[in-house]
């Protein structure tokens, strides 16, 4: 039962509101997930968040209830909890990252009025993980997950663990491990039934009841015709397990799980015995405003937009498990997910180590059943080598899931390999250096799998409104290493760092601490790095031009070469209807992509000899020249393109003016006509998308929410609306910078601020859900580029 509404909240905790008749009318009503403080967009430090807060509520007790176990579970409070009911003390718990349940049974009054204290500590205490020193993202505080109450009979079932293997073509086996809270009675049995598909090909198996022994029981389930858990076919099964004493019903637990094997080998990650090149993005749970405190609609949407507007087959949960919303929505996309314990960098003492060793045990415990997590991470990330500490989290990995290899994300080469995989952040790339090292240069055992958990990120910073150069220079650096992923066959696979913008600590980010590392903006709007991962994909046709085409842009007016980052056979370049040239993937310089960007690099083409009646050979000099006087200018152009032109000149007796007016004419552009460049993407033969580019005469705003329906179900919803400028043919207005006035209606709520900019061309805002049902609007108003309107229904 959700537990998320009608909570109180002041940001001061103190003592006295422990107390049960403490007056809290004057207290802020909130909803769960909650944020202890709304942050600016950016230019902000952690104190704004770094306080104890206290969160109240009034439970409902029902008669019923007596004699039963009363449980709230709690999924993320940040960073410490104290549970107290009724003036007492219940549970405190430390680490913000992991859920945990307090039993409130023994605590409630039957008689009286029942209160609910949670004292929640955002500070940054350095006795637990992350903590001890400065951080590379912003930590938040407040009950941010979602919290859910569960009343049981006394005896009930703690826990179910579901693995799953292969045994033949045919026959698939889940091995089902039930256990209970405490109980004397040794009479109990528990049943099974799997089902999956729907309708008439409903899938369904259920057993005979088995005896529990000493509150476990550990069943095997054959099974034919179920399908694999794939990341293409992520077919999904639903368990529900049963407890009984006699014929009575005592508890039902229910969850997803996926027939499927994975393995990190030496030479290639295995799903399915299939070997599959590991290809993602490492993602922070953190969003503008609200920090971590964002319910499940846009925990899934981020998944989705990984798997869909990303391409991307793996993420890295950095540097923390996220929610449990997210890993659902891996499961049912097939996205493989690496997910790691909390920690940053710094190794505290020993009692730092003790909680850390039982959010190891936490995150194991709550998410072991999830098919599409593949490897657990349990090295605090990028910390040196304690082999202690880190003999004691192997441990406890791989006591509570013998089934799932572990690794650590270290900077560190050659460092002491407890884990199965080596595990590593390698930041050899910097523009000109190779993509990646070599495995054997790195790890410390050559017969271990080796996987890549970051690359780039801090190399080149890079924001929405850098200048094209930079824009291009990013995404290229993206499209190298990835290069050097398929290109290497000893490593199982890389994530990027990262898959959107995040708030940071001072000494990290651009001062406005903000860390522009991702492939998207905060708001999830896409950077042009972010089509080299999209391009990679098969499915839906990408197709991104580097450049607006605007010669302003470049110093000396020289665009260089263009990019196009798709998947599509080759691109036809036109010029004011004109055909110029038609390019193909550059597989010299990008051998192993699948789709190596392509690279326009003439726009000239075969114009000069259809308008100047130009012989072949003569245009190609003379566009050798030309380019050559656009790269360089002409004050510093290299001795031998001087000596080619004077020798062209001479031939064609050509004067300095001639020279002149076909660099202006087909290079510079400048004073001429309008010029339209058109780019068609073909794909077997046929133009499958095109793109044009034209100075613009009509700005416009573009507005894209996920959705226009929303839902409260466990708590409130949220909708995410994209904003663009755009030209009259659909293309981002990189450098548009201009005010948005926000304003909503009716059932529906805004997250932040009601005044907001573009930057970049792009922004975003988040509507929320207010408690009531019925119609909201959204508008957004700007002054150049005219009103955009969105009605949402709320149910
Ligand atoms: C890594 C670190 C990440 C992030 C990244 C930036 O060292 O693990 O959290 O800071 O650098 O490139």
């Amino acid at each position: 039962m959700q537990f998320n509404d009608d909570w109180k909240y002041n940001p001061e905790f103190k003592t006295d509101m422990i107390k049960k008749n403490y007056d809290d009318s004057g207290w802020e009503d909130v909803r769960i997930p909650h944020t202890n403080a709304e942050t600016p967009y950016h230019y902000f430090d952690e104190s704004i968040y770094q306080f104890v807060s206290c969160y109240r509520k009034h439970i409902n007790v029902e008669p019923e209830w007596k004699g039963k176990k009363v449980l709230l579970t709690f999924d993320g409070i940040a960073h410490i909890a104290k549970i107290y009911v009724n003036e007492k003390p219940v549970i405190s718990h430390y680490g913000g990252y992991t859920g945990f349940t307090a039993d409130i049974s023994s605590y409630l009054d039957f008689e009286g009025d029942n209160i609910l204290v949670v004292e929640v500590d955002s500070r940054e205490d350095n006795n637990i993980p992350p903590f001890g020193n400065v951080i590379d993202y912003m930590t938040y505080g407040g009950i941010y997950r979602e919290v859910s109450l569960e009343i049981k009979e006394p005896t009930y079932i703690k826990d179910v663990f579901v693995t799953t293997k292969e045994v033949n073509n045919e026959c698939k086996s889940a091995q089902i491990t039930v256990t209970l809270s405490e109980t004397e009675n040794e009479e109990l049995t528990c049943r099974y039934v799997i089902s999956g598909g729907s309708g008439e090909d409903k899938y369904i198996i259920s057993s005979d009841l088995v005896p529990m022994t000493n509150q476990v029981a550990e069943i095997e389930s054959m099974a034919s015709f179920v399908q694999n858990w794939d990341i293409s076919n992520p077919i999904l099964y639903d368990l529900e397990v049963e407890l009984y004493d006699g014929e009575r019903i005592l508890d039902k637990k229910s969850l997803r799980f996926g027939y499927r094997t994975c393995e990190f080998r030496n030479d290639g990650f295995y799903l399915n015995n299939r070997k599959i090149k590991l290809i993602g993005l490492n993602r922070h749970q953190s969003y503008p405003y609200v920090g971590y405190a964002m319910p499940k609609r846009m925990q899934r949407r981020d998944a989705e937009i990984l798997k869909y507007e990303l391409g991307v087959n793996a993420v890295r949960t950095s540097h923390y498990p996220h929610s449990k919303h997210f890993i659902d929505r891996c499961d049912e996309l097939g996205l493989l997910v690496f997910t790691e314990l909390p920690g940053w960098q710094h190794i505290g003492d020993e009692k730092w180590k003790e909680v850390a060793i039982n959010n190891v045990e936490e995150m194991i415990l709550q998410y072991r059943n999830h098919p599409s997590i593949i490897l657990w991470g349990v090295r605090i990330n990028e910390s040196i080598d304690d082999d202690a500490f880190y003999t004691k989290t192997n441990q406890v990995a791989h006591k509570l899931d013998p089934t799932r290899q572990t690794g650590g994300v270290r900077y560190l080469k050659k460092s002491n390999l407890l884990e199965d995989v080596y595990t590593y952040n390698d930041f050899l790339h910097n523009g000109k250096t190779k993509g990646l090292d070599r495995k054997k240069d790195v790890t410390s055992k050559e017969e271990a799998p080796y996987l890549v958990t970051e690359y780039n990120g801090h190399m080149f910073p890079t924001k929405s409104f850098d200048n094209e150069e930079h824009r291009l220079s990013h995404a290229l650096r993206h499209a190298r290493v990835m290069d050097a992923l398929f290109e290497n066959k000893d490593i199982t696979g890389g994530f990027g760092w990262c898959m959107f913008d995040y708030n940071t600590h001072k000494d990290f980010g651009s001062g406005d601490r903000i860390c522009y590392h991702g492939v998207m903006d905060m708001f999830r709007n896409q950077k042009l790095a972010a089509s080299v991962y999209a391009s990679q994909g098969e499915e839906q046709t990408v197709f991104e031009i580097s450049s607006s085409m605007n010669i302003g842009e470049y110093p000396g007016g020289a665009i260089g070469s263009v990019y196009a980052f798709t998947n599509a056979d080759s691109v036809k370049v036109y010029k004011s209807g004109s055909f110029i040239k038609e390019f193909y993937p550059d597989k010299e310089q990008y051998k192993y992509l699948p789709h190596p960007p392509i690279i326009i690099d003439d726009f000239v083409g075969e114009l000069m000899e259809k308008q100047e009646k130009m012989d072949h050979k003569t245009s190609e000099k003379v566009k050798d020249v030309l380019f050559a006087v656009n790269k360089y200018g002409q004050n510093n152009l290299p001795i031998s393109y001087k000596l080619k032109m004077v020798f062209i000149m001479i031939k064609n007796k050509w004067k300095i003016s001639d020279g002149v007016r076909l660099f202006t004419t087909y290079i510079a552009n400048w004073g001429g006509e309008i010029t339209t460049y058109r780019f068609d993407a073909i794909r077997n033969g046929k133009i499958v998308k095109s793109i044009e580019k034209s100075p613009v005469k009509n700005p416009r705003l573009l507005v894209e929410a996920d959705t226009l329906y929303l839902k409260e179900e466990e708590t409130y919803d949220v909708a995410e609306v994209r904003i663009k400028a755009v030209d009259d043919y659909g293309n981002l207005l990189s450098y548009y910078q201009e005010p948005l006035q926000i304003q909503v209606s009716g059932a529906i709520k805004l997250i932040g601020p009601s005044t907001i900019s573009l930057r970049g061309g792009t922004s975003g805002i988040y509507i929320r859900t207010d408690g009531t049902t019925g119609l909201g609007k959204l508008v957004i108003k700007q002054e150049q580029l005219g009103n955009k309107e969105l009605d949402f229904v709320v149910e």
